[in-house]
């Protein structure tokens, strides 16, 4: 299995009604061999009329980010947990995660990144009990920068939870903080 193929399964997937509203699968981009990997929520507006991952005003906030520690974009991969934007970006459904995040496990488990960075609080909910840390789990104001070591079937891999790069769109003192975890993770 390649990312290749698994973007073309995506690409025709029906297994959840999101794909009845959305105007282009986002399925991710990147460097398919990255030692980091950033996961948000769902696509937005722009990402569901482009097909591309954070490339609107987030994507903006994200891409100053990655510069402000001298990683270039194309080094990282870049994906969310749902592939199909919910309408009005509201919070994705239970049984919507359900039915898409086997694809994400898929993306891990092809990419296998050294670092994984879960941008927001859903990502991070998802990653923390995809990889056993249940009982770390607490909302993203107390987690974000901290640094949590799990075991893999592909190693032991780092997991930053991190603020969603959206909420500096919106409060500029929350883009100091991201940076000053996204240096957190340049040390890495
Ligand atoms: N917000 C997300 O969570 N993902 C995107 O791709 C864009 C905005
Ligand atoms: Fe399929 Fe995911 Fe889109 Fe639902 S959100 S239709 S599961 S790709």
């Amino acid at each position: 299995m390649d990312l290749e193929t698994l973007k073309k399964e995506v690409l025709s997937c029906k297994k959840c009604p999101l794909y009845e509203t959305k105007t282009n699968y986002v399925v991710g981009e990147g460097n398919k061999n990255a030692k980091i990997m950033l996961i948000g929520e769902a696509p937005g507006y722009n990402e569901d009329q482009t097909g591309r991952p954070f490339c609107g005003a987030a994507g903006k906030v994200l891409d100053e980010l990655l510069n402000s520690i001298e990683i270039a974009r194309e080094e990282v991969y870049i994906t969310n947990i749902l592939k199909c934007r919910p309408p009005g970006n509201r919070d994705p459904k239970p049984e919507e995660v359900k039915a898409c995040s086997p694809y994400l496990d898929r993306q891990i488990e092809i990419i296998k990144p050294k670092i994984i960075c879960s941008l927001g609080n859903h990502a991070t909910s998802y990653v923390f009990k995809k990889f056993g840390l249940n009982d770390k789990l607490s909302g993203i104001s107390k987690l974000h920068g901290q640094v949590f070591e799990v075991s893999t079937l592909f190693g032991k891999i780092k997991i930053i939870p991190l603020y969603h790069p959206a909420v500096a769109t919106y409060n500029a003192n929350m883009l100091n903080t991201l940076k000053e975890d996204f240096k957190v993770l340049k040390e890495l």
